[in-house]
């Protein structure tokens, strides 16, 4: 079992990741000292595919565990479920000493740890992420959140859990396009975190995609060790936290005006073509560096399905958008792998232009 710490000003928490370590929970919930009651926020599928191991928790001795279960898509990821998950702990006599934990992807996780983190002003909360993008990306640095009125993570928190547990076996029933979720976070992480994670990303990067699971321990501990020391360095996302939104406002917008047709990782994947096309478009990155850096999405880009929507209304929703500041949208824009720009400023036709550039790159196989 690998170990990651998640160092903060005024707490640390601990990610723990293996193959088959969910067999450890009761112990692990134990040494963190999380509460005997504890309500299980857990995705259906996952009591589909993974009941027997999932017992383990439920049908523990040491701890009185009840089960919430939840389907996970982004069309439940609001405040509606919060409210029900705040009854369930109401009518359970659920109080500050008591624990929540989540055993689910990103979408379980998002919802949970904000009914966590909100009810009785906050209880204790622990995840086990079940998906590739929750274990690399969303389990990490305490952000929680739900879709309001339409708009992707609208309301929301930071709020750190006691301790993560991925068990990388979770990931042998994802479907494919999961998998290619996980690989969007992770080809994000690639251009943020430089030379070694994108080496080390694209030894692994085949083999996942044929259905190869062996090496995924590596990749993710590789993915949580960076995101780990970018929200030691800032938790609250007022400096550099900010590169992890790289391709984001692109993403985010493209889940929106699609209704969520498209899932998160897939749009992440899109957004960065989009943000890789802005950066040469304002001169930020040169011919070379924009070449090289997008091989990685060369391997996938077949599989991923983009919607056909009308670039303009990707620009309208994006400037709604959370991180925007006097009503301008701020961009994430790259000079090359672990040179990141924040804050960026980008005129109409050059964002317009750069997300054509991306549909045709999708669409039709161009060299970009
Ligand atoms: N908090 C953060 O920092 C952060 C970062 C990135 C993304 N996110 C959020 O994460 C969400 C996406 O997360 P996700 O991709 O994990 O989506 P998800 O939680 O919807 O899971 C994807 C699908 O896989 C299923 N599933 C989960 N585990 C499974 C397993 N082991 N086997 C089979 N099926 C399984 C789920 O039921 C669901 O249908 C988005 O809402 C996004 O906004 C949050």
């Amino acid at each position: 079992m690998k170990k990651v710490n998640v160092l903060l000003p005024d707490r640390r928490y601990s990610i723990l990741i293996g193959g088959n370590i969910f067999i450890g929970i009761e112990g692990m919930l134990l040494k963190h000292d999380i509460p005997e009651k504890i309500a299980a926020v857990v995705d259906r599928n996952i009591l589909k595919f993974h009941r027997k191991k999932l017992d383990i928790l439920l049908k523990s001795k040491k701890y009185s565990v009840e089960l919430f279960p939840f389907a996970a898509t982004e069309k439940n990821k609001n405040l509606y479920t919060v409210e029900k998950i705040y009854s369930f702990l109401q009518k359970g006599n659920y109080g500050r000493d008591n624990a929540i934990i989540a055993v689910g992807g990103g979408i379980t996780g998002d919802v949970a740890a904000f009914a966590a983190s909100t009810y009785m002003r906050g209880i204790k909360y622990v995840h086990v992420p079940t998906t590739l993008l929750s274990a690399v990306d969303s389990s990490v640095g305490g952000k929680t959140g739900v879709n309001f009125k339409g708009i992707k993570n609208f309301i929301g928190t930071f709020y750190q859990p006691e301790f993560v547990l991925i068990d990388t076996s979770f990931f042998s029933t994802l479907p494919q396009n999961e998998i290619l979720c996980g690989l969007g976070e992770a080809v994000k992480t690639a251009f943020l975190a430089g030379e070694k994670y994108s080496t080390n990303l694209s030894g692994t990067f085949h083999n996942i995609l044929k259905d190869d699971l062996s090496d995924i321990d590596n990749l993710v501990y590789d993915s949580v060790r960076f995101k780990a020391g970018v929200v030691s360095e800032d938790e609250k996302e007022e400096g550099l936290r900010k590169i992890l939104n790289f391709g984001h406002t692109f993403a985010h917008a493209l889940e929106t005006v699609s209704g969520f047709g498209i899932k998160h990782g897939q749009a992440v994947i899109f957004g960065i073509v989009c943000a890789l096309n802005l950066s040469l478009r304002m001169k930020l990155i040169n011919r070379k560096d924009f070449d090289d850096g997008i091989f990685l999405t060369d391997l996938i880009k077949d599989k991923v399905i983009i919607p056909d929507v009308e670039a303009a209304a990707l620009y309208n929703l994006m400037q709604a958008d959370k991180k925007n500041r006097n009503g301008k949208i701020k961009f994430i824009l790259i000079k090359s792998r672990g040179n990141v720009f924040v804050d960026v400023e980008a005129g109409r036709p050059d964002v317009l232009a750069s997300i054509d550039a991306a549909f045709r790159y999708f669409y039709s196989a161009t060299v970009l």
